[in-house]
């Protein structure tokens, strides 16, 4: 079974699932699948945030599915009791990185700062997430600090899209880019999934092409 991490380097696309609703959960999981994303990001910000996530584990096996917005010890628990295969969080926080790191499961921090990633890095983490990505300085943002950090891959969330897409992954600190412009609420609440499938395979062309 291949990890997150190698998933991400062949694949450089994390897209994010909000829903409430594990039967719609599913569909755009199996949508994404469809159009060529396995690495799935679904976000702790609804009720029934746990029972989707449980939901696509069991319903799309060839998914990589983890849990997004953890945002303390509690919901690292039950995201990994859920079946989460790896954790991310807006922010740095010591004490949810050391619950995941006890699991042995991947956990993917937001930074932003020289200082913030300074202090992930001495907890040892070298793969970090850059958020919110386009608001906190882009691509000349990761730049500055990739020729500091220079054994950190960065995976930017917030503000990426079709049209920046190329930009960001064409940034060798880069190892991926995250976002929830691959599931927009619109095509989930109407049903329409194969927009969602549209998308992936719009991004992962994107992706091909920059990377090669
Ligand atoms: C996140 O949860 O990482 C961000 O809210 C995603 O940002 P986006 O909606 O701009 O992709």
């Amino acid at each position: 079974m291949r990890t997150i991490e190698q998933e991400l380097e062949s694949v450089p696309l994390v897209p994010l699932i909000q829903s409430n609703d594990p039967d719609i959960a599913i569909e755009t999981a199996k949508a994404l699948v469809a159009g060529g994303l396995f690495a799935i990001e679904l976000v702790l910000r609804t009720p029934q945030a746990l029972n989707c996530l449980s939901a696509i584990v069991q319903a799309v096996p060839e998914a990589i599915v983890g849990a997004g917005t953890v945002l303390n010890t509690r919901q690292a628990e039950a995201a990994i009791m859920a079946g989460a295969e790896f954790i991310v969080c807006p922010g740095l926080h010591k004490p949810v990185i050391d619950v995941v790191k006890v699991h042995g499961l991947p956990i993917c921090p937001g930074v932003v700062t020289a200082t913030e990633m300074q202090q992930a890095w001495n907890m040892g983490l070298r793969i970090l997430k850059f958020f919110p990505a386009d608001l906190a300085g882009g691509t000349a943002m990761i730049k500055s600090l990739a020729a500091v950090f220079g054994d950190v891959r960065f995976i930017p969330t917030g503000g990426i899209s079709a049209d920046n897409l190329a930009e960001y992954l064409s940034v060798p600190a880069v190892l991926a880019c995250g976002g929830s412009w691959l599931t927009p609420k619109t095509a989930l609440a109407s049903g329409d999934f194969e927009v969602v499938t549209e998308l992936a395979a719009a991004a992962v062309a994107i992706a091909a092409a920059t990377r090669g």
